[in-house]
């Protein structure tokens, strides 16, 4: 977080306040806002726009009434009423909870933040919305709108994917909320929407915004600098498995036959596809008798590609690849780094 002149938020609730009740959408996860409601509805729209959200939702609700429903549904036909949403880990999330939900609290939500982002697929964001928005509560939930309402009031410099800022963002916000109660619930609603509304991400309708004479962007014109977005990484990112096969002789290395580094000596190494776990990369090398050590990640930035490099340490009678004594390794082979950073594992 980079200083800046202190902007006094204190005085956005007021304004904005007035702004949603006379300007708010009527929108299906507004009406009845139980727990559950919210939080289905805050998952869906995590990567999905408002309009797309809609008739899932209501489908959704339809024939998953109940956080009880939910974690008694078939996951085929969760992941058919997600179907074309995409993200399917956030349908495999909300079940999961859903069962703790059921097994732990008894079907009721918890009210605390804490509670609320131990459940699955859970961050600051959603339990904020489900604290603010189901239980009155004064706590803020930060999401791209509410970035940038913020970053544009204060003309806040610093990119919205630092974690600091979030949290100064969150703290700060929470800081001014009205008391407890619908009022709550209001003002977290109130800044999503003057995001989607009116303090859009191109086009900002300055003019009829309820805080536009607060608004340090709007006053300077700078209005189209914030919020000032991460820099954009444009490298393919991979998931590899990196495996330390340890046997009596040694570890085995082998050499690389294509893809990036191809030629170069690598501990045995496999690309992960999608959810693909590295022991199932050892099975197919016929690996069956193997006993697990340790696994540490790593990343390993090239200059187009960044390796998640999920490094696994296992030993065995037998390895289908030529093994060599650590000295040797460590002396004599070359070893590109994205593949030595991975002997920091054996310390
Ligand atoms: N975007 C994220 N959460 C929202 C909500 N509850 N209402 C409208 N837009 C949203």
């Amino acid at each position: 977080m980079q200083n800046l002149d202190l902007f006094d938020f204190q005085r956005i609730p007021a304004p904005l306040l007035s702004w949603y009740r006379a300007n708010k959408r009527t929108l299906p996860w507004r009406e009845n806002p139980t727990p559950y409601r919210v939080w289905v509805s805050e998952i869906m729209l995590q990567q999905t726009r408002v309009e797309a959200v809609k008739e899932y939702y209501a489908r959704f609700m339809r024939e998953l009434p109940t956080v009880e429903a939910l974690a008694a549904c078939e996951e085929e036909k969760l992941l058919k009423l997600w179907e074309g949403l995409g993200y399917y880990s956030r349908a495999r999330n909300l079940q999961k909870a859903a069962k703790l939900l059921v097994s732990v609290y008894g079907g009721e939500f918890p009210s605390d933040i804490e509670s609320l982002k131990s459940l699955p697929g859970v961050g600051s964001y959603t339990a904020g919305a489900i604290a603010s928005i189901a239980f009155g509560k004064r706590v803020a939930a930060v999401d791209g709108n509410v970035f940038r309402v913020a970053a544009r009031l204060e003309e806040n410099p610093t990119p919205i994917d630092k974690p600091a800022y979030r949290k100064y963002l969150e703290e700060t916000l929470s800081a001014v909320y009205p008391e407890e109660g619908k009022a709550c619930a209001e003002f977290t609603q109130s800044l999503f929407e003057l995001g989607a509304l009116v303090c859009k991400p191109q086009s900002p309708d300055c003019k009829n915004c309820p805080l536009n004479s607060l608004c340090r962007a709007n006053q300077k014109g700078t209005r189209a600098l914030f919020p000032v977005m991460p820099e954009k990484r444009g490298k393919r990112q991979e998931r590899v498995g990196v495996f330390l096969i340890e046997t009596p002789s040694g570890f085995c290395i082998r050499r690389r036959e294509e893809g990036v580094l191809k030629g170069m000596n690598e501990f045995p190494s496999a690309l992960l596809s999608e959810g693909e776990t590295p022991e199932k990369i050892l099975n197919e090398w016929g690996m069956s008798a193997f006993t697990e050590v340790k696994r540490k990640k790593y990343v390993h930035i090239f200059t187009h590609i960044r390796w998640d490099i999920e490094c696994v340490w296992v030993r065995a009678e037998d390895a289908p690849f030529d093994a060599y004594a650590l000295d040797e390794i460590e002396e004599s082979i070359s070893l590109p780094t994205a593949f030595k950073q991975c002997l920091g594992i054996l310390k």
